[in-house]
């Protein structure tokens, strides 16, 4: 039987220009600061941007962004919550707070397919999508689900995180999925595993983020983390690919 949720989430998502989904495999590398970091910086370069957060157990974008966030608006659907600069924003979060899930596997891809067909997003120029570690269900699940999507590698500098992404992008590749390119984050000048990945599987080196030591202080905040070096870094990379 056809699930009549998924013909729904191409309507939801129909005034959306760009979906940027900022995935890894990996866990821990940065995905969810890169996304929201992105998302302040298409803010500020005057895009209408919104922000996803997919991560079922694990969301994170509401702490790193801090606006009190809450129950979106209901109106046949659901509305974006909207930060005070803009920034129309979903997670899971606004519906749980900080109380863990405890969905399995179809369970999850129900939730995920509810939280698609029932959000009414406005017209965006991007949505970034955060996703969870892992290539499983999520990442097929997403897919599957949305139409046109481009996806944007991270990866640390170590072979660890390297192995595991090579994994995820010969599986885009595999499944014919746009792949913007690959950002390696918290970077060491002594490596090269991202730099050769890039090259192995023709993808876009997007750029190098360092280990940004004020960071830390910056989450929780989405004014300072704005004004911040790491928006900095991630504001170069994201220029790269809407230009
Ligand atoms: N370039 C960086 N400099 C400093 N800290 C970073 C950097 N990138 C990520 N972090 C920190 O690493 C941790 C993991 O980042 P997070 O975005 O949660 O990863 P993921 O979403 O991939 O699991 C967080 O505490 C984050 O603040
Ligand atoms: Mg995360």
């Amino acid at each position: 039987m056809i699930d009549p949720r998924v013909s729904v989430i191409e309507k939801r998502l129909k005034d959306v220009n760009r979906i940027l989904v900022v995935s890894s495999g990996k866990g821990g590398v940065g995905k969810s600061v890169f996304s929201s970091s992105a998302a302040l910086a298409l803010n500020v370069l005057g895009y209408k941007t919104g922000l996803l957060d997919l991560d079922f157990q694990g969301s994170s974008d509401h702490i790193i962004l801090g606006e009190g966030v809450s129950f979106p608006e209901e109106s046949m659907g659901i509305r974006p919550f909207k930060l005070s600069n803009g920034i129309d924003f979903v997670s899971f979060s606004l519906f749980t707070g900080e109380s863990a899930l405890p969905l399995r596997g179809v369970d999850t891809t129900n939730a995920i397919l509810e939280l698609l067909a029932v959000t009414i997003w406005d017209e965006l120029d991007f949505l970034i999508v955060d996703l969870p570690p892992g290539i499983g269900e999520e990442v097929l699940d997403i897919i599957r689900l949305i139409k046109q999507l481009e996806f944007i590698l991270i990866s640390s500098s170590s072979l660890i995180s390297v192995k595991v992404v090579k994994r995820l992008a010969a599986l885009l590749k595999n499944m014919n999925i746009p792949i913007d390119g690959i950002v390696e984050n918290m970077a060491s000048d002594s490596s090269s595993y991202v730099a050769d990945m890039a090259r192995e599987y023709s993808l876009n080196y997007l750029g190098t983020i360092p280990f940004v030591s004020q960071l830390e202080s910056e989450i929780g905040n989405w004014r300072k983390l704005k004004d911040g070096l790491f928006v900095d870094y991630v504001s170069s990379v994201i220029k790269q690919i809407i230009y």
